[in-house]
């Protein structure tokens, strides 16, 4: 520890904090770090009003119309760090292979040289002339057998106020932390140490960046972005790339899942998860409102991003979403495709990239079919639609967030915040796919179900930095989240089944959807949204045993008959360019699953490549 700069360091530690050996790691961060105070974060609303009004006064936030758009902020970043970032993203496992070849990777000691106990280390003096919070947090409910904490020290108060919606934060969890309970230590700073009299810029960050995760002694360390899925350690570091490698040691799944209940008309209700890329239509999913001619259908949110899965004494996978908060991209977001959403986003929401009105509130690409006559765009620029017209520029970035409390949500589940989780009757793998894939297709069994997912290909958006619209494989959707190798990963999704199956009680059926299909005049021929539960309402009466499908090349697909149509026009011709599957493109999709399996060699399991043997001869048949 470094002695000289702790001695002018006060910590700070509330006399309710009694666990030494997270006051040590406080100790020991603040010193490395350097950073000039510590404040624990309690998590009250005074405190978050407090770190608001700083923001604000730091010119991070803006804050909003309150007549318009009551307690909310705004929030632009530097133009480098709008997204998460793939290629600096590391699982430092001690074996490369266990990392596997879909992770960056490199050996833990080389990698703590460089953040952490080198003469140059990144961590060192990073937090200079900053202040550290102290932010702990619970995945899940406090207290819940499916929850764990994690304690996060950050030296960026979006974060701090971030984390503060999206998880359940502050004093209560140090209690339930007790004095020796186990907690994931996740330290970020944005690598921007001030030099005393140095003025801050707004979005501090830094172009070199480390999102870091070592899942042998379970911690994660990030280095240079205040991007939320860089920074809000919670979310994809710790709910899916630590959890991940928790629950293949302990027996459970974290997944890149919404959570959803479907009530029919005559009351039975039944729980979904369902994985889709970031970017392809979660949270509209999780909040879907029944079209007409389905009423009285009801859909009800429990999470719209992540699920733990725990298996339960009854045999049956029960999940809870770990998050307390939606962090969703609000491009395209509007009254008609996600109603609830704008309903959740009327007031309490911290927007990130999204354009400013002149009266003080948001607007992004999507919100209304006429555009205001001037904005001011992500960028801090001026905005209006004939400039968009002549550069293209637009006035929401495409990745722009909004951090929003799941409490907002009028179509939140009441069973969303209990400890024992809900019942999963059913997996859903959908990925964004113009041509091949079709409609709904429902697995014969676990096996091709885990076929499916594993070999799930989807057009890359623009939540991660990269180029967009490319097909890549996305494995359970879970390509960047995966904490340890994709092959071990696919092979504890086969242990699970095979364990579920040993205890008698039905396994979740598993899907493959895509509500993405082109037509030839490159326009989606699906309508998406609301219609959605049309496709859901088969699933659920194929669980109960009463819908009718044809077996087909890779599972059961229903007929035009076996959807229930009334209320949409939508026509047998249109159901067929939805739902055909060409043999030439299934050639060539499964010439693709044979290059990812060629990848992912190391540890494939055998019943996946026996599946796809099948598969082909169907084919060739
Ligand atoms: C997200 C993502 O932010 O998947 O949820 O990128
Ligand atoms: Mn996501």
């Amino acid at each position: 520890m470094n002695r000289p700069v702790l001695e002018g360091l006060r910590l700070n530690t509330p006399a309710y904090v009694r666990h030494s050996r997270l006051v040590e790691w406080v100790a020991e961060v603040a010193a490395l770090t350097e950073a000039k105070d510590v404040h624990w974060c309690d998590g009250s609303t005074a405190e978050y009003d407090r770190l608001c009004a700083g923001l604000v006064a730091a010119g991070t936030f803006k804050k909003l119309n309150p007549e318009l758009r009551p307690n909310s902020y705004l929030a632009c970043s530097s133009p480098s760090d709008v997204a998460r970032v793939e290629d600096r993203t590391f699982i430092c496992s001690e074996k490369k292979e266990d990392a596997g070849p879909t992770n960056n990777w490199m050996a833990p000691g080389e990698m703590r040289e460089l953040l952490q106990t080198g003469d140059k280390a990144l961590f060192r003096g990073a937090m200079r002339g900053r202040t550290m919070y102290v932010v702990p947090f619970s995945m899940g409910p406090l207290g819940s057998p499916i929850a764990h904490i994690g304690v996060e020290l950050s030296d960026s108060p979006y974060v701090a106020v971030n984390m503060k919606i999206m998880t359940r934060m502050g004093r209560q969890v140090l209690e339930v932390l007790g004095a020796d309970g186990d907690f994931v230590p996740c330290v970020h700073t944005v690598g921007a140490p001030l030099e005393p009299g140095q003025k801050d810029v707004a979005w501090p960050c830094n172009t070199t960046k480390y999102i870091v995760h070592y899942p042998e002694t379970q911690e994660i360390w990030s280095y240079g972005s205040g991007y939320g899925g860089n920074a809000l350690l919670g979310k994809k570091c710790f709910a899916l790339r630590i959890a991940s490698t928790m629950g293949r040691d302990q027996g459970w799944l974290a997944e890149h899942m919404l959570i959803l209940g479907v009530t029919s008309p005559e009351g039975k209700k039944h729980h979904v998860a369902a994985a889709f890329p970031s970017a392809c239509g979660k949270t509209n999913f999780a909040m879907l409102i029944p079209p007409a001619g389905l009423d009285g259908w009801k859909v009800t949110t429990i999470g719209d991003d992540i699920a733990w899965i725990k298996p339960g004494k009854d045999g049956r996978l029960h999940a809870i979403n770990p998050e307390a908060g939606y962090f969703g991209v609000a491009p395209g977001t509007n009254e008609k495709t996600n109603f609830n959403c704008m309903a959740s986003l009327k007031r309490d929401v911290i927007f990130t990239n999204v354009a400013m009105t002149d009266a003080g509130d948001v607007w992004w690409e999507g919100m209304t079919d006429t555009p205001p006559a001037h904005l001011i765009d992500w960028q801090g620029k001026d905005w209006t639609p004939a400039i968009a017209k002549e550069t293209g520029a637009k006035a929401a970035h495409p990745n722009a967030r909004f951090t929003v409390a799941a409490t907002n949500n009028p179509a939140l589940d009441p069973e969303w915040d209990n400890p024992a989780g809900v019942p999963i009757d059913a997996f859903i793998f959908g990925g964004r796919r113009s041509t091949t894939v079709p409609l709904v297709t429902e697995a014969r069994n676990w096996v091709e179900g885990v076929y499916m997912a594993a070999t799930m290909g989807s057009e890359t958006t623009a939540a991660a930095a990269g180029k967009q619209g490319v097909v890549r494989r996305d494995p359970f959707a879970m390509l960047p989240f995966t904490g340890y190798n994709m092959s071990d990963y696919f092979q504890h999704w086969l242990d699970i089944g095979q364990k579920l199956e040993t205890t008698g009680a039905a396994l979740p059926k598993v899907y493959c959807v895509n509500w993405f299909r082109k037509g030839s005049d490159g326009k989606f021929v699906w309508p998406g949204f609301g219609e959605n539960l049309r496709v859901l309402k088969w699933m659920l009466e194929r669980v109960q045993g009463r819908a009718h499908g044809t077996d087909n090349l890779l599972g059961v697909t229903p007929n035009y008959e076996d959807i229930t149509w009334k209320g949409l026009d939508f026509t047998p011709e249109q159901f067929r360019q939805v739902t055909s599957m060409d043999t030439a493109a299934w050639k060539t999709e499964l010439g693709l699953h044979a290059e990812l399996f060629q990848k992912l060699a190391h540890h494939l399991p055998a019943e996946l490549t026996a599946t796809k043997a099948r598969i082909e001869a169907r084919l060739a048949d």
